[in-house]
């Protein structure tokens, strides 16, 4: 199944309500449906960060199963526009709250899979999301290509967060150039983030707790 051909009159919906709201930052087509297949593989519960108007939630709520899909954004307008093309699907919740904080509460190993669109969970609060995921899990992060919207010096960032995952044993890292940049992490095992690494001046910024 083509879940792009499946999917296009939500998606031409979501459209819609993107040109009404000014929204630009919805995920590329082909990187919404690689999400929702790789996360598919992962039974058990799933998170996204970063609902946006829900072009990835689309995909990810459609094929989900048994399990749960917590989706955050900090954005009450973006999402009750997803939850008005989505509708209510057993398992899916819409959370209106900030990332970090959302991350802050979460108990550890609580998800399988974690879709991290947005600035907590990728460039901030890493060590948080990272334990919330279970060993075996899966991590998928998107936008690792250069963009016209990126702030200055945003490339450091997203050479920091790629180069601190292949520092790490507990981590391994497929780089996909491909789509907006694409990476799946898995959790190799369980990890206390090696102080050395942490502590790094070039790392820093993705512990930090402040959300931007
Ligand atoms: C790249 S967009 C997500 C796109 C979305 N996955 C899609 O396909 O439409 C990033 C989203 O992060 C949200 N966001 C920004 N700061 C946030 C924060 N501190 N906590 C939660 N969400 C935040 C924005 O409101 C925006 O919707």
């Amino acid at each position: 199944m083509d879940l792009i051909q499946k999917l296009q009159p939500q998606i031409k919906k979501i459209k819609t309500i993107n040109h009404g709201l000014g929204f630009e930052m919805s995920c590329n087509l082909e990187v919404a449906n690689l999400c929702a297949i790789v996360a598919r593989g992962c039974h058990g519960n799933w998170l996204e960060l970063g609902t946006g108007t829900g072009l990835s939630t689309l995909f990810l709520a459609e094929v989900l199963e048994a399990g749960r899909l917590d989706t955050v954004d900090v954005n009450e307008e973006y999402s009750k526009a997803d939850q008005s093309v989505i509708g209510p699907k057993q398992g899916l919740q819409f959370i209106v709250e900030d990332g970090g904080d959302f991350l802050s509460s979460c108990r550890p190993q609580a998800y399988n899979f974690v879709f991290a669109d947005a600035w907590p969970g990728k460039y901030s609060h890493l060590h948080l999301v990272l334990n919330t995921l279970v060993v075996g899990g899966l991590y998928f992060i998107d936008d690792l290509l250069p963009q016209s919207n990126w702030p200055n010096h945003h490339q450091l960032k997203v050479d920091a967060l790629l180069s601190f995952f292949n520092q790490l044993d507990s981590f391994a890292i497929s780089h996909l150039h491909w789509g907006s940049g694409c990476a799946v992490i898995t959790k190799l095992k369980e990890d206390t983030f090696a102080t050395e690494l942490i502590e790094r001046e070039d790392y820093k910024f993705l512990f930090s707790e402040e959300t931007f």
